[in-house]
């Protein structure tokens, strides 16, 4: 590969790709897709086999080191990241500064550019103590800073983490709980939460990872490029859509529940009308983990005993699309965000914090692909081409003249 693209560079040959449907910008170890097949394995394990017997930072040690740790491993790793929870007093400050009613997104990401001025002794990306320092930073004060992001927008006060508790319930009590109560936490949603999170714990080179890597190539330090990953992250084509897909169901409610003369409307092209939730760069078949989102969007209302008109409206959809040949003859399945945001919204959170979620569960996969190209000896400044199409020279004319 890289030969073929030295020769084509030497004899001037540049590539148009856009969206880089066609063109590979790295080697990877750490994801394999298949989307003709509908298959995803973070380094080499199936993610049916994760989802159902691992955790979520069983998975991220997985992802960033490479191999399953050992209980020991896993051990020391748990209680490091558990030791780095907590926010420095003066960032908790940075939340006051927004207005309440910010979107968690953008607050998510600027706190985590703030972190490369507190911990500038974790900056240099050729240090590996350093980069683990940052990795375990990063992984320990995303669930604070993006429930800190929650209990603002809401009025309600911070809770310092419990690092008696897991990541994730820590994160559910840090969002819903009072302070000076003992939380309940309900081991059901607690699992759910878990399982949702090693489902989009990594997906190779997606649009935020890219970015996260493009960022990574001049040497950016990991917290910069996260939260370049993380703004790549907020728009609707990409983690956006959880929130999107939950605002459309809420639409169709409201038109009347009416899942025919929705579906129409996306086929008559209406501006701005899509399935959203439905399509993937790379998936052609059944995105896997939206079979088993949807599985425990069953389970969790369930058991929430929560009768959500909006799932039945959301199975409703699929129904139709996938019998309907404008959506068979495009490959248009399911993605990841048809059915999370319904769960989401059965947990209690905002429909706002949708997109945070994801941001979570993404974070050790932005983690893993910018180390591995850090440590990449074909690693290359990410400086892509361009087909120029404007004026050939012309002269200036003044101002008077034109
Ligand atoms: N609803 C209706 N039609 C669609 C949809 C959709 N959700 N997705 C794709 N199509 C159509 C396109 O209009 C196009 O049809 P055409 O060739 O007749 O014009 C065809 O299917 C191919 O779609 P492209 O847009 O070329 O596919 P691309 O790979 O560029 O886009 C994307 C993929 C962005 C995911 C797209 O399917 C989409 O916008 N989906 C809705 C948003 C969404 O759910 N995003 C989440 C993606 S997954 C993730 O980030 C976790």
């Amino acid at each position: 590969g890289m030969e073929i693209s030295k020769l084509l560079t030497t004899l001037g040959v540049i590539t148009l790709d856009p969206g880089f449907t066609n063109t590979g910008s790295t080697t990877s170890k750490i994801t394999y897709i298949d989307g003709d097949v509908g298959i995803l394995r973070y380094r080499g394990y199936p993610i049916e086999q994760l989802a159902e017997h691992s955790t979520f930072l069983e998975t991220s040690y997985l992802l960033i080191h490479g191999e399953l740790p050992t209980t020991a491993e896993l051990d020391s790793f748990t209680k490091r990241i558990s030791r780095h929870t907590m926010l420095h007093e003066d960032l908790k400050r940075f939340f006051d500064g927004f207005p309440r009613d910010a979107h968690p997104m953008p607050v998510l990401s600027s706190a985590v550019s703030a972190l490369s001025t507190f911990y500038q002794d974790s900056l240099d990306p050729f240090n590996p103590e350093q980069v683990e320092l940052s990795t375990v930073r990063l992984l320990a004060k995303l669930p604070t800073i993006a429930a800190y992001a929650y209990r603002k927008s809401v009025g309600h006060p911070f809770l310092y983490p419990d690092n008696s508790l897991s990541l994730v319930e820590n994160f559910l009590r840090m969002s819903f709980g009072f302070p000076a109560e003992p939380y309940e936490v309900d081991p059901k949603l607690t699992k759910a939460l878990d399982q949702l999170l090693i489902l989009h714990a990594d997906h190779e080179q997606n649009c935020s990872t890219s970015t996260v890597r493009l960022v990574g190539s001049s040497n950016a330090n990991l917290f910069a490029s996260v939260s370049a990953g993380i703004n790549a992250l907020f728009g609707p084509l990409h983690g956006g859509a959880n929130q999107a897909v939950l605002e459309m169901l809420e639409g169709i409610k409201k038109d009347g529940g009416d899942v025919g003369h929705f579906v129409k409307r996306v086929k008559d092209r209406e501006p701005g009308v899509k399935l959203m939730g439905f399509g993937h760069r790379v998936y052609k078949n059944y995105d896997p983990r939206a079979a088993l989102v949807k599985a425990t969007a069953d389970e969790v209302l369930a058991s929430l005993g929560a009768q959500d008109q909006l799932l039945d409206l959301a199975k409703q959809l699929e129904e139709v699309a996938l019998s309907d040949d404008y959506f068979i003859s495009r490959k248009l399945y399911p993605n990841v965000d048809f059915y999370t945001g319904l769960i989401y919204k059965a947990m209690g959170f905002p429909t706002r914090m949708f997109t945070v979620l994801f941001a979570l569960g993404r974070l050790p996969g932005w983690i893993a692909q910018w180390r591995e190209m850090i440590n990449d000896p074909a690693t290359k400044i990410g400086r892509p081409r361009q087909v120029y199409t404007g004026y050939t020279e012309r002269d200036y004319i003044p101002t008077e003249q034109r």
